[in-house]
């Protein structure tokens, strides 16, 4: 018997410490993320080593003020859920051995969510009709898991630092399930997005540079393009190159829907090696703030980057964006999808938010986006994920451990 519905989440996964509670899957009470940017910003990435120090550090603190926001107690809650994978091992084990003991000591059941699915559910969490951006209802409210829904799928593209994969997600009785249909081969989308901001000598993580210096470029500067991908290239028992594409084979899937993103990573090099940018980018790196102050005028832009690398930056984010759409809404028109949602940090971007709902009013879609707040790590979506499992009392194993290459589907 569920007492209040209330859920703690906690998320560790990356370089976020993050704990939330939320009410029956559809009311965030409270959501506290400790960033650690400023502890990775000098090395331009994450450092796993580091990663797990500053969750060792953070997380007591920052469950405790998720539970003082939301004027709770551990005594109020039903469940506890944690990130169990995919993500950097030692980060993981932190949260998920917090979790144990906090369950084992206050007798509360422990769930295990793939960080994964927690971003699919901050888009399902929106949707239910309360969390979004101005706290007003959202009219969108009931669209996606209303009952005669369960034989209409949705098509989800994750798309952050780690991960680009396109899932096919159903609502059957209740609870979701979900298809692999394609991922990247190589780099996340969010990685390229960071790598070629670090080379520019921007700031980390550089999605967020990136698409605020990319409205004063010029889109169609630089042609960036994308070969079609050939799925036996990466098959033959190859090692897969990245940690992306570690997680899940790609040989059962369509061609047409894997990603491969370092190609334009080292077209963009190229193009800064051959126009002399990279000279002046260094000279930058000393100058950049680790507060991000993103620009507001062309001036102020220009004051960071000269026109030709505003103009780089445009055009790789406009290839980008554009990659994802043709292959998101291709694989939602193959597989009859009527909603597209997208979601992880890169689903944070303008360029990519307004060409896929215009993509999607075009062809009669519904789409859907986590909020701003949402996008990027956080617990709020891990404490959703949850609450399925939970009325199904879906309960992890006492002897729960990290799985790094967690997959979904
Ligand atoms: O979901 P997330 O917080 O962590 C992972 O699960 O990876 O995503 C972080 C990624 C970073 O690569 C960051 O550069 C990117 O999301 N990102 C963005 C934007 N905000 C964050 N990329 C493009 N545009 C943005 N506005
Ligand atoms: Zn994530």
């Amino acid at each position: 018997m569920l007492a209040s519905g209330l859920i703690l989440g906690i998320e560790t996964s990356c370089d976020e410490t993050a704990a939330a509670v939320v009410e029956r899957g559809e009311r965030t009470i409270s959501s506290v993320v400790a960033s650690q940017i400023a502890t990775h910003v000098r090395y331009g990435g994450v450092v796993p080593e580091l990663a797990s120090r500053e969750h060792l550090r953070a997380i007591v603190p920052v469950v405790r003020a998720a539970l003082a926001e939301a004027s709770l107690t551990l005594a109020d809650l039903d469940a506890i859920a944690v990130t169990s994978g995919p993500g950097l091992a030692g980060a993981l084990l932190v949260g998920i051995t917090y979790a144990k003991a906090l369950g084992f000591a206050n007798q509360l059941p422990l769930i295990a969510v793939n960080h994964l699915e927690g971003h699919i559910h901050a888009v399902l969490l929106n949707e239910r009709g309360t969390t979004n951006e101005s706290g007003a209802p959202d009219p969108a409210s009931g669209t996606w898991e209303s009952e005669n829904r369960d034989d209409d799928p949705a098509l989800a593209l994750v798309v952050s630092g780690g991960h680009t994969h396109l899932y096919l997600a159903r609502l059957a009785n209740g609870s979701w399930s979900y298809k692999l249909i394609g991922r990247t081969v190589d780099d996340a989308a969010g990685e390229a997005f960071d790598k070629v901001a670090k080379l520019l000598g921007l700031g980390y993580p550089g999605g967020p540079w990136i698409d605020a210096l990319a409205r004063f470029g010029n889109p169609n500067a630089v042609p960036f393009s994308f070969a079609q991908i050939k799925a036996k290239a990466h098959l033959g028992g190859k090692p897969a190159r990245t940690k992306a594409a570690k997680t899940a084979p790609i040989a059962p899937l369509d061609p047409h829907f894997l990603f491969s993103f370092s190609g334009i990573k080292t077209a963009a090099l190229r193009h800064v090696e051959l126009h002399g940018l990279r000279a002046e980018a260094r000279e930058r790196v000393s100058r950049v703030l680790e507060n991000f102050h993103p620009p507001q005028t062309r001036e102020e832009a220009l004051a960071l980057c000269p026109q030709a690398t505003l103009d780089l930056i445009a055009s790789f984010q406009h290839a980008v964006v554009g990659d994802l759409m043709k292959k998101t809404f291709a694989a939602a028109e193959s597989l009859g999808a009527g909603r597209v949602l997208v979601t992880g940090g890169v689903a944070a971007n303008r360029e990519l938010r307004e060409r896929f709902t215009a993509e999607a009013a075009r062809r009669g879609l519904h789409i859907a986006f986590p909020t701003l707040a949402l996008s990027t790590d956080n617990a709020a979506m891990i404490a959703a994920a949850a609450w399925p499992r939970l009325l199904a009392h879906d309960f992890a194993p006492t002897g729960l451990s990290a799985d790094p290459s967690l997959t979904l589907a």
